[in-house]
């Protein structure tokens, strides 16, 4: 029942030198019933060469039970084209390595200790969510397991650390690391604990305890708590430095499933590919079809468009925004001027005396702008203010540690034109401030024009109430989708800008015991939005990830409260590629009102509409699949919460809503249309006298003839409003 785990043996060193591993698709016929894991896993080995078979030679990696119909093995290119012919054979890919994603949050998002939501759903007691990561560091206040409960009796999982470290809190964690050893060609740490940090601060933000008299540099004070602060956690370690291996990745997923877990939480994407080839959205197929949410990283490639990971529509595709914290070190010029950045290292001890600044990018030497590895050897920049520019080779906190090698006192990160006014704050190992593009202009400028430029940088602490926010991140992804680009995404944003959550090693030498760190990405936001989902789960069990989803969706926030529309890094309104649905709103989503509900089934005339052949579905869905036998139907046609229309010939799709507020309620449609579209609504008021009731609703797009298009694009929402409930879905429209 359970997947096995086989030790790689001697596939790297004397016999097979051109060996990789491939994961393998295949198709169970009608005729195949296991009845155990060895009669599944017997099957699989039939595929293998004959000559592999028989040897004692292992080449058996993984063999999955519900992430897909397939397994991993260690196979030539010759021996991958051998298996072709056989009879089951669907599709094989070469594993691929994907990277990660690289406090304050909960009263941000409207959650209380004493009343709403945050009771309501019990914080998530009784719910498991699954953490595909880094690993954790068990012994982390944050995942204490004080007054937790034990775990549901449909736990199955296993905590692979000792009795001291697995607790209530901490019910599972297991390394898989068989894919990446063979990718990366070197060991892996096989204990689930965390050598990175990133699994750990993922964990906590999803569902860490509370823990009093967190600061970081004395910054950030306050009670740290993930979102759901009584779910149970489980660590599937599949991810090590050097990035995540698909095989590996559907080995946790795998287990996952076997385990039991209700929401899975992925901070982990490449970029878009069919769905059939990635190993994110079929894993996620399965878990769905096991009536598990999954959450998972829009990717940290923006702000480009198309930019997107984890495209898939059975998926929650999360996007990163800031909060309305920033820790702010100003940086203050010789003539006088200041300009707020940001820096969680904020020393005491550095004066606020002006020194000289100093741009090596000046020298024009190949990396010096943006102070990479090596660009400024043999520069002395003691006792110097240093100007370095986002981007190029190294990381931002990198960039600090290079300076400071060559002498550098103090460092001004500059924003390009593209970072716009996300301004993050990191542990910085020297003096330093991450300024706007705005700002920099500025400060370039007058390091230009002075004779004899000076700078320093002013440390002041935590200010909240920043505005505006929250923001969309410079470098949340953007859509359009390229995958399936009907379905609008990404579907929602969160916070995923310098949040504060548990570290496995110490970072301010004040606090050695309670180490929190500060870190910035899409990774950061998913867990939000897993713990959200956990909540959700809490209170609504009978809900299925579809409608957890539109739940989450269709009640997000557009606006800030003093500010207008959420806005992008360029201090302009974020649009629906940027900001999909919104900014989530956890209260508003656990009373929607309606509802766009979706089962695993329906996503078959969807995936046959996207042209997708028999097997290319099935491999997904594991439903055996003949798209002849179903009525295809265009991406738009799937009963999603929002709307994305390639604008041709005119296309009406229908919606089913489903009542999970009120009895008796009625429904009005407000909207915004699009520029340059028509749009029909049937009908336009719904009404509905019972719970769980469906209606269906029809919207035809058609060309207008009279209003103005501009542009290739344009934007628009219709909401479902009674007087107790608004149930927004926004619309894009590409024009040919
Ligand atoms: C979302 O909107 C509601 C209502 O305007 C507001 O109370 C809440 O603070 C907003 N949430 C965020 C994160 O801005
Ligand atoms: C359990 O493991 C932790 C490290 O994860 C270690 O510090 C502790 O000493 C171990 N306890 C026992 C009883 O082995
Ligand atoms: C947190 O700090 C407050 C005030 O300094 C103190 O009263 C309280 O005991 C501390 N709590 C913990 C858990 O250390
Ligand atoms: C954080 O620290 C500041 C300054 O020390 C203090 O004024 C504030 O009350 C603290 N906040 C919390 C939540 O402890
Ligand atoms: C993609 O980016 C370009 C340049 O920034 C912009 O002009 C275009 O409108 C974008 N496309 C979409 C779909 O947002
Ligand atoms: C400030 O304090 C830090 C840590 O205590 C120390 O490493 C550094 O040298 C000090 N800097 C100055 C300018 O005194
Ligand atoms: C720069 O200096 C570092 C440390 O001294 C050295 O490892 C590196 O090779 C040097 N790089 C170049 C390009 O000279
Ligand atoms: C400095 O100013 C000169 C003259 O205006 C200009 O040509 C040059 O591009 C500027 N350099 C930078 C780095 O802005
Ligand atoms: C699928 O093929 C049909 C017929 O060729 C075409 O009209 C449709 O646009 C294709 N769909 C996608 C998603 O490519
Ligand atoms: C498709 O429909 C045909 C005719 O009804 C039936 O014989 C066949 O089993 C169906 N195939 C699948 C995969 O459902
Ligand atoms: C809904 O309205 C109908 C007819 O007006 C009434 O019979 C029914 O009791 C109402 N249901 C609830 C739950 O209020
Ligand atoms: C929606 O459209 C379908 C097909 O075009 C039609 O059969 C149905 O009656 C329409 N429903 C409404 C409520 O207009």
């Amino acid at each position: 029942m359970g997947r096995t785990q086989h030790a790689l043996l001697t596939h790297k060193t004397t016999k097979s030198p051109h060996l990789q591993t491939y994961i393998v698709h295949v198709r169970q016929l009608e005729k195949e019933v296991f009845t155990s894991s060895e009669d599944r896993e017997s099957w699989y080995r039939s595929f293998l060469p004959s000559s592999v078979a028989s040897s004692e030679e292992n080449r058996m990696v993984y063999s999955y039970t519900h992430a897909i119909t397939g397994f991993a093995a260690q196979l030539s290119e010759e021996e991958v084209e051998a298996m072709k012919g056989k009879e089951g054979f669907v599709s094989a890919f070469p594993d691929r390595l994907l990277p990660l994603q690289t406090t304050h949050s909960p009263s941000f998002m409207g959650l209380q200790p004493d009343a709403g939501f945050w009771k309501d759903s019990n914080f998530g007691k009784g719910v498991i969510i699954g953490v595909l990561d880094t690993g954790i560091f068990p012994d982390h206040p944050s995942f204490g397991g004080e007054g937790m409960p034990p775990p549901p009796a449909k736990w199955k999982g296993r905590c692979d650390f000792n009795a001291t470290s697995c607790n209530n809190k901490l019910i599972g964690a297991r390394t898989f690391d068989s894919g990446a050893k063979a990718m990366l060609g070197r060991p892996t740490a096989e204990a689930p604990v965390d050598d990175e940090g990133h699994g750990t601060h993922t964990s906590s933000t999803a569902a860490g305890a509370f823990v009093e008299n967190v600061s970081i540099f004395g910054n950030a004070n306050g009670t740290a708590a993930g979102m759901a602060p009584l779910a149970h956690l489980a660590m599937y370690k599949v991810c090590f430095s050097g990035g995540c291996a698909d095989s590996d990745l559907l080995a946790g997923l795998d287990a996952a499933v076997e385990d039991n877990v209700d929401v899975l939480s992925l901070s982990i994407g490449g970029f878009s590919i069919p769905f059939y080839a990635d190993s994110i959205a079929i894993g996620a197929f399965g878990a769905i079809q096991k009536n598990i949410f999954v959450s998972c990283a829009a990717g940290n490639s923006g702000p480009y468009n198309q930019s997107l990971s984890n495209e898939a529509p059975w998926i929650l595709t999360v996007g990163a925004s800031t909060m309305d914290r920033r820790i702010v070190a100003t940086v203050k010029l010789g003539n006088g001027e200041e300009y707020d950045g940001e820096s969680v290292y904020q020393p005491k001890n550095f004066s606020s005396d002006l020194l000289p600044l100093v741009f090596p990018g000046a020298s024009g030497k190949p990396g010096a702008a943006t102070c990479d590895e090596g660009s400024l050897n043999g520069t002395d920049l003691s006792g110097q203010v240093v100007l370095c520019l986002r981007g190029g080779a190294s990381g931002r906190v990198e960039k600090g540690a290079i300076v400071q090698a060559a002498g550098g006192a103090a460092m001004i990160l500059l924003n390009r034109e593209e970072d716009g006014y996300t301004t993050i704050a990191d542990t910085h190992v020297l003096p330093a401030s991450d300024v706007s593009f705005m700002d920099a202009l500025k400060i370039v400028s007058y390091w230009n024009s002075s004779e004899s430029p000076m700078a320093t940088i002013i440390f002041k602490g935590t200010v909240l109430g920043y505005r505006p926010s929250p923001t969309v991140a410079s470098f949340s992804s953007r859509g359009p989708s390229l995958a399936s680009p009907g379905i609008l995404k990404p579907d929602i944003i969160g916070p995923g800008v310098s949040v504060l959550a548990a570290w496995p090693f110490q970072v301010d030498p004040a606090n050695p015991l309670l180490t929190f760190n500060i870190i910035s990405g899409t990774s950061m936001a998913t867990p939000h939005l897993s713990g959200i989902a956990a909540l959700l789960k809490s209170s609504h069990p009978d809900w299925s990830p579809a409608a957890i989803k539109s739940a989450i969706m269709t009640t997000a926030n557009t606006t800030t409260k003093t500010f207008g529309a959420i806005v992008d890094q360029t201090m302009r309104p974020a649009d629906v590629f940027t900001m999909g649905s919104g900014h989530v709103n956890p209260s508003q989503a656990n009373d929607p009102g309606l509802i766009y509900d979706l089962e695993p089934m329906d996503y078959i005339p969807y995936l046959c509409g996207l042209n997708y052949s028999d097997a290319e579905v099935q491999s997904i869905t594991r439903y055996i699949v003949s798209c002849s036998n179903y009525t295809s139907i265009s991406e738009g046609e799937l009963n999603y919460p929002s709307f994305s229309v390639k604008l041709g010939p005119t296309q009406t799709f229908s919606r089913t809503v489903t009542n999970v507020g009120e009895a008796n309620s009625s429904y009005t449609m407000e909207f915004w249309w699009p520029d340059g579209v028509d749009v029909i609504v049937e009908p336009m008021v719904l009404v509905f006298g019972e719970v769980m009731e469906k209606k269906t609703y029809n919207v035809t797009f058609s060309e207008s003839p009279s209003s103005g298009k501009s542009g290739t694009f344009a934007e628009g929402y219709l909401t479902w409003v009674s007087p107790k409930y608004s149930v927004r879905s926004p619309i894009s429209v590409a024009f040919e």
